[in-house]
């Protein structure tokens, strides 16, 4: 590879780091909200009391587990004795199973970046 090219190359590399991370930036308030909506919406709402699948979350971060009135939570997660701290939250997300054997809940979100997006949303939405 000649000088130039490298050059060119170096330069191309920093402008696309910078788009990149300019629009991370600006994705960054919606893109839990958005991961919320495409893979835990189906199952669950954010709204007291609208349970479907799953239990309503609003104000879940910093609760106790399965505490939610008008859900059948399951023996497993009402017996696990957790609250959802965010490290807490991070772990059961990533695969709910392996945390609490016998939860109700089956699919798990195993980007931890993802994660993090997801969790930092619910954390916005409080009681
Ligand atoms: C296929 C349906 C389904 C999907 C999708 C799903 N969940 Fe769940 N979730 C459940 C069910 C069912 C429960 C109840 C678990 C139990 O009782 O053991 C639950 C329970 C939970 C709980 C515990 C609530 C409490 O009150 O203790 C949290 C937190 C949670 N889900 C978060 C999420 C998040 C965040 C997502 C998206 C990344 C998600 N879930 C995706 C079905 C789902």
């Amino acid at each position: 590879m000649s000088h130039t090219s490298a050059r060119h190359l170096l330069a191309l590399t920093a402008l696309v780091t910078g788009i990149a991370s300019s629009s991370a930036a600006l994705a960054a308030p919606s893109q839990g909200e958005t991961l919320f909506q495409q893979r835990c919406a189906t199952c669950h709402t954010i709204a007291p009391g609208a349970a479907k699948m799953g239990p309503a979350l609003k104000g879940i971060v910093g609760s106790k587990a399965a505490v939610v009135p008008g859900y059948a939570f399951s023996p497993a997660l009402k017996a696990s004795g957790l609250t959802w701290t965010t490290a807490n939250l991070d772990k059961y997300l990533a695969k709910p199973t392996s945390v609490v054997p016998g939860t109700k809940m089956m699919v798990g979100l195993p980007d931890p970046a993802q994660r993090a997006a997801v969790i930092s949303y619910l954390s916005s939405q409080t009681k």
